[in-house]
């Protein structure tokens, strides 16, 4: 029970990394608000943990939108009285070269992997202040700091991601909050499997040349990086702060 008593916001929590990382939370004790654009997928996470013994609320949730951030941030607040822990997780795909990306598909992939993170960030700070720390984990990628073709939006907003994490990692030290990245690899989800549909590719392909570019010649699995975001979040992490851990199965180890 490494999260006994605790309260954590899951962004995205309804499908692939962001399912598992609630799950994973909530069985070492920590109540999970599920806060999520897809109402359907965010109150099955929610009925699955709490199937399971757990404790866990849907709240719907649009990043890109500031004000459905105050107001799912106080719908937690008003459930569980204070917050613990916020995962950065609810991303949008969007790849493709500088000339593809239309000026209205920079905005959305900003507006969610970047300024959605910070205004998340914005919202829960005063709580955390008010309750003496808190512990923040931004899911970036391996996309944050390698070149991939016809990638460009994506891969600029992960980039971006991470001087989020270092920089309000220095901001917030002095309230004792902690902020941290993960930076996963190809991990299999319904999200990549989507885009790589998108796009005309062949999954099982695709997935295949995926699984190659690692040193175990496979996928990661959500649940894998869901027990990193646990130790993050966890006070085994205590002294950790603006770091970033890469979980790729070695994928980028040179
Ligand atoms: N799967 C991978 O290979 C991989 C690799 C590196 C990084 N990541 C990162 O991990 C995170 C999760 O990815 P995933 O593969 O689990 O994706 P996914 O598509 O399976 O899940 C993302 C969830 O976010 C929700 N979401 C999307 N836009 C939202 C919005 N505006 N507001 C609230 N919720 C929204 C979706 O409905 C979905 O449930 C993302 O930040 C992604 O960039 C994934």
């Amino acid at each position: 029970m490494r999260l006994a008593e605790k309260i954590s916001i899951v962004t995205g929590g309804g499908s692939g990394i962001g399912r598992a990382t609630c799950e994973r939370f909530a069985k070492e004790g920590s109540s999970v608000i599920v806060a999520e654009i897809n109402e359907t997928a965010g109150q099955e996470t929610a009925e699955l943990i709490t199937e399971a013994g757990g404790i866990a609320s849907f709240s719907p949730l649009d990043v890109t939108s500031p004000y459905s951030i105050k107001t799912m941030v106080e719908h937690a607040v008003s459930i569980y009285g204070t917050i613990d822990v916020l995962v950065n997780n609810a991303a949008a795909f969007l790849m493709g070269s500088v000339e593809d990306a239309t000026n209205d598909e920079w905005i959305h992939v900003m507006r969610t992997n970047v300024i959605g993170y910070a205004n998340c960030i914005k919202e829960v700070t005063p709580i955390f202040r008010k309750s003496g720390g808190g512990s923040i984990i931004n899911i970036a990628s391996v996309s944050s700091f390698i070149a991939e073709s016809e990638a460009v939006p994506y891969n600029t907003s992960k980039g971006a991601v991470m001087q989020l994490t270092r920089c309000t990692a220095m901001d917030l030290a002095a309230d004792h909050i902690r902020v941290n990245g993960i930076c996963p690899g190809d991990i299999e989800t319904a999200g990549v499997a989507q885009l790589i549909i998108d796009r005309g590719l062949d999954l099982s392909k695709a997935n295949k040349e995926m699984a190659e570019a690692s040193l175990m010649n496979r996928l990661g699995k959500p649940e894998e990086i869901a027990s990193v975001a646990l130790f993050l979040a966890s006070e085994d992490a205590s002294f950790m702060t603006g770091s970033h851990l890469v979980v790729d199965g070695g994928q980028t180890i040179d």
